[in-house]
């Protein structure tokens, strides 16, 4: 990684902001450009990081045009994504955009085949993976760990005041949020979705127009079953983030929350009685780099090498079917089988841990 990359960044809100910050530190790109379809943020946001030489302004095709970036960040509302998204493939740029990939299944595919005619590189930045716990979880499982992994729950409570285009989203928490935790649940177990029933609903006094709870139970590939609660509208006890997490596999479990950090209770001994004997592992914490930062590097070294990044939109995509799945099923009221709709080709481009491809039957 020597080169330095010229960058432009489309969308200049809350989020955006944070990326801004982390581009304009970063030794690996140059901004050139920031774009808002509002005027005085993309202003207000060169002037804040001090980008004196960059391009301000609304219209992302004009500011490529001009200044030829190689890279084009995608921090606008999900609604956005895929016009962004498009419009940076046709002009030959990479693409390192924000969660979720789209608002709908129907984009995602146009996306995901755009990036496939343009040849590029078009990664979803699923920056949860990248937090030293979930790489100790996902290293622990591969290396087999727990034995098979046969059953996930992830419990996610905030009582969460945003305002903005939340509050405002048909399915707030399942597209903004619960993305994070399907995409962790699918990185650590290297699993594939197979089918849903989900129950979506908006609880008593909710501050958000569209449905903002769902419990959901996936059936994944290899028989693992994942049971999802969450919701943004829960006062008192917080979960993370991350959420409360438990993993069971035929040799022991492993448990994530505020209070464990990751730990695995493994079967010592497979003597006859009750309950096996078990000993308590804290599973090792290696640095990792986290956050924006973390999905930088590894887009850029997705572009360098040109393998496909752990989050192309060829992955990113079976995460996103989970989510369009689970609407599907709450609106239908029934179990519904998951489909990525891509074809044999997509398929073939997902990147798999070498621990798991031994493993799949
Ligand atoms: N990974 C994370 O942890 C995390 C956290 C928060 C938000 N996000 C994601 O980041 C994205 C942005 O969220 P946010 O909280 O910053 O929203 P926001 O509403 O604060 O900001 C979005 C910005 O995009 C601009 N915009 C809208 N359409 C545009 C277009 N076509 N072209 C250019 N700009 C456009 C808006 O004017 C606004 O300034 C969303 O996809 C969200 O899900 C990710």
């Amino acid at each position: 990684m020597g080169k330095r990359y010229r960058v432009v960044q489309a969308g200049c809100g809350g989020m955006g902001q944070g990326w801004l910050k982390m581009l304009s530190e970063s030794p690996l790109v140059e901004l050139v450009g920031v774009v808002d379809i509002r005027q005085e943020a993309a202003e207000a946001a060169a002037e804040k990081f001090g980008l004196t030489k960059a391009h301000a302004g609304t219209d992302l095709k004009k500011a490529i045009a001009a200044h030829k970036p190689e890279i084009v960040v995608d921090v606008t509302i999900p609604a956005a994504h895929k016009e962004v998204t498009l419009t940076a493939l046709a002009a030959g740029c990479h693409v390192l955009g924000e969660k979720p990939l789209a608002d709908s299944m129907a984009s995602a595919r146009a996306m995901v085949q755009a990036a496939r005619k343009a040849r590029r590189v078009y990664m979803i930045s699923q920056n949860y993976r990248w937090a030293k716990e979930i790489r100790a979880i996902k290293k622990a499982i591969e290396a087999g760990l727990i034995g098979t992994v046969t059953t996930f729950n992830i419990d996610f409570y905030i009582g969460a005041h945003f305002g903005g285009f939340r509050d405002e989203m048909a399915h707030p928490l399942l597209l903004d949020m619960s993305i994070h935790h399907f995409d962790m649940m699918r990185c650590v177990t290297g699993a594939d979705p197979v089918a849903v029933y989900c129950h979506e609903f908006s609880p008593h006094g909710s501050w958000y127009k569209g449905d903002v709870s769902a419990m959901a139970v996936f059936e994944m590939s290899r028989g693992l079953v994942f049971n999802y609660r969450g919701s943004w509208c829960a006062e008192g006890f917080n979960t993370s983030w991350n959420g409360d997490w438990r993993i069971v596999g035929d040799k022991g479990s492993i448990r994530f929350d505020p209070a464990t950090p990751p730990t695995a209770e493994l079967v010592t001994l497979n003597a006859p009685g009750f309950k096996r004997p078990t000993e308590s592992k804290a599973l090792p914490l290696e640095e990792s780099l986290a956050g924006q930062a973390g999905s930088l590097q590894r887009f850029i070294e997705a572009i360098e090498s040109g393998r496909a990044p752990e989050t192309s939109c060829w992955d990113n995509i079976k995460s996103l079917a989970m989510v369009f799945g689970a609407v599907e099923s709450a609106q239908a009221g029934k179990r519904v089988p998951i489909k990525i709709g891509l074809g044999g080709k997509a398929a073939s481009k997902k990147p798999k841990p070498a621990a798991m491809r031994k493993k799949r039957r």
